[in-house]
This record gives structure tokens, C-alpha cells and sequence, in this order.
């Protein structure tokens, strides 16, 4: 693809004249100024930049800007509806699912992304959908315990 790519950015249609391999994470947090996902390995491996692309979970680091046109991205920044957390995001927050916080944009958006095709998955599917995003810290039970309060 070449010359301008429009994509759809947490609801709004925008329109960007960039290089079409240029990694997505890096047009999102560089260009667009949106900082919910973040750099962890840039190989595909960590889940940190975590979006979802037509709602589904995406490894925005090893997709090129050319991956997503015509499409609709949704970021962390981009779940806040009318000034309310989404239900996710706030189940993280009242469980203190976080230690370092860096991996929460990915646990965040992969559950949303398992919670938009399946409302009500098992203890084992969360576990199963969340077990590609790394914790360095290691709070995998608190993380487990606000997934769980999530799906509530
Ligand atoms: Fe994209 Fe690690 S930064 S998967």
C-alpha cells in the first residue's frame, strides 16, 4: 500500500501519511500520541503492546501501519466510554492488579478482546487467553483475581 492509509483510532477515522511499515505501536505512542500500549520486547512475544484491530487482540510492535488500513483500532485510551472506565480496567483497578504496571495494557486488552467473543469464559479460558502476556513482577494471582472480577 501506498501514499496516505486511513484507519479507524479508537472510534475516529484518521488519516496518516507515514511510512506503511512503520511498526503500528510506534505510529500509535509516537504519532498519535496514545500511550496505553507499550514497547516490551518488539518481537511479538511480551503481549505489553497489546491492541485490538477489528476487536480482535493484536501485537501492535510487529504490525506494519500498511496491516491496519481500512481498519478499526481500539487502544487502552480508546475503552474509556463517557468519561467511565471500562468494566475491565476498573476490575484491575479495585483488585490492585498491578505491581510495575507495565504489563497491564496488555492483560487489559487481551481480556477485553476474550470478553468481546466470549462474555462469559471460564477461569481456564483466562488463564489460557491471558498466558502469552508477561509479568516480570510476578502479581499473576492479583492479575488472575481482578480477570475473574472483570468477568463478574
Ligand atoms: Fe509487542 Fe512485546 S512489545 S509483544
Amino acid at each position: 500500500i501506498q501514499g496516505p492509509i486511513s484507519v479507524k483510532v479508537n472510534g475516529q477515522q484518521t488519516t496518516l501519511d507515514i511510512a506503511p511499515d512503520a511498526p503500528l505501536l510506534n505510529v500509535l505512542r509516537n504519532d498519535l500520541c496514545l500511550n496505553g500500549p507499550k514497547f516490551g520486547c518488539g518481537l511479538g512475544e511480551c503481549g505489553a503492546c497489546t491492541v485490538l484491530v477489528d476487536g480482535v487482540a493484536a501485537r501492535s510492535c510487529v504490525i506494519p501501519l500498511a496491516g491496519v488500513s481500512g481498519r478499526s483500532v481500539v487502544t487502552l485510551d480508546g475503552l474509556e466510554q463517557n468519561g467511565k472506565l471500562d468494566p475491565v480496567q476498573q476490575a484491575f483497578i479495585d483488585e490492585q492488579g498491578a505491581q510495575c504496571g507495565y504489563c497491564m495494557n496488555g492483560m487489559i486488552m487481551t481480556l477485553k478482546a476474550l470478553l468481546l467473543r466470549s462474555p462469559h469464559p471460564t477461569e481456564q479460558e483466562i488463564r489460557s487467553e491471558l498466558d502469552f502476556n508477561l509479568c516480570r513482577c510476578g502479581t499473576h494471582v492479583e492479575i488472575m483475581r481482578s480477570a475473574l472480577r472483570a468477568v463478574e
